[in-house]
C-alpha cells in the first residue's frame, strides 16, 4: 500500500506533520495543527518507531494505522469536525485520531471511541490521558468505551462525522442510521484489499457514497475472531 517515506529517518512529530504536507498528504493548516499538538509518540506501544509511515503492531492481532491514513481521514472528516459538532471512532485502537478528533470538535462538541478490546480501551484512556486531549476527557465531552462497533454508539447519535478504523464487509446498517443528515462517514470496506469509501448523509437522507483509494486495514469483526487471528 501507500508510504510516503520508508525507515525512521523522520524522528520528530513535528518532521513527521512537515513531511505529511510536503508531500501533499495534509493540505488544511487545520489538521496539522491538531496533529502537531496530538504527538503520535504517546501513543505506540513502548520500542515502536512512532513517526514511520506505516502502521505498527499493538497486539491483539491489531495495528495504529500509518500516519499518511490517519491525516487523510482527517482531511476527508474535517468539515464534519468543526467546533461543537459530534464525532464517533469505531475501533478506536491507541486512541490517537479519537484525540485528533476530540480537539477539532472541542468542549462544546462530542467525541466517542469504541474499541471491543477492554485492554486496548484502558491504554488508550491512559494515552489520551498524557496528550493534549486530556482536558476534554475529564470535562467529560470526549470518551471511550468498550463495545461492538458495529453496532455504533447510538446514546450520543446523530454524529457529524463517523470513522471506522477497520474493515467491514459492507457498511453497517446501524452506523448509516446513527449519521446526521448532512453528516459524513469514512470506512474501508472489502476484504484483503479495500476501498476507502465516504459516505454522505444528504439533507433528505439519502445516501452518496464514492471511494477515496484503495487501503488495507484489520477486519471490524468479533473480538474473538480478533483474537484467534
Ligand atoms: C487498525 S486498528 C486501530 C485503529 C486506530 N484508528 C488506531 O490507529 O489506533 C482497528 C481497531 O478496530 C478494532 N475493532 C475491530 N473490530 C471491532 C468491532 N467489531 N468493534 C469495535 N472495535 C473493533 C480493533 O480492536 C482495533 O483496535
Amino acid at each position: 500500500m501507500q508510504q510516503y517515506w520508508s525507515g525512521s529517518a523522520i524522528n520528530k512529530n513535528k518532521g513527521m506533520v512537515e513531511h505529511l504536507q510536503h508531500c501533499g498528504v495534509i493540505k488544511s493548516t487545520k489538521v496539522a495543527e491538531v496533529m502537531e499538538t496530538i504527538d503520535r509518540g504517546l501513543f505506540v506501544p513502548k520500542g515502536t518507531p512512532p513517526y514511520v509511515d506505516s502502521p505498527m503492531a499493538i497486539g491483539y492481532n491489531v495495528t495504529i494505522s500509518a500516519p499518511h491514513m490517519h491525516a487523510t481521514c482527517l482531511q476527508l472528516l474535517e468539515e464534519k469536525l468543526q467546533p461543537g459538532m459530534r464525532a464517533l471512532d469505531v475501533g478506536s485502537g491507541t486512541g490517537y485520531l479519537t484525540a485528533c478528533f476530540a480537539l477539532m470538535v472541542g468542549p462544546q462538541g462530542h467525541t466517542i471511541g469504541v474499541d471491543h478490546i477492554p485492554e486496548l480501551v484502558s491504554s488508550s484512556i491512559e494515552n489520551i490521558e498524557k496528550s493534549a486531549a486530556a482536558p476534554l476527557l475529564k470535562d467529560g465531552s470526549f470518551s471511550v468505551h468498550v463495545g461492538d462497533g458495529r453496532e455504533g454508539w447510538p446514546e450520543c447519535a446523530p454524529y457529524d462525522a463517523i470513522h471506522v478504523g477497520a474493515a467491514a464487509p459492507e457498511i453497517p446498517e446501524p452506523l448509516i442510521n446513527q449519521l446526521k443528515p448532512g453528516g459524513r462517514m469514512v470506512i474501508p470496506v472489502g476484504n484483503i484489499l479495500q476501498d476507502l469509501k465516504v459516505v454522505d448523509k444528504n439533507s433528505d437522507g439519502s445516501i452518496s457514497v464514492y471511494t477515496e483509494t484503495l487501503v488495507r486495514y484489520v477486519p471490524l469483526t468479533s473480538k474473538e475472531a480478533q483474537l484467534q487471528g
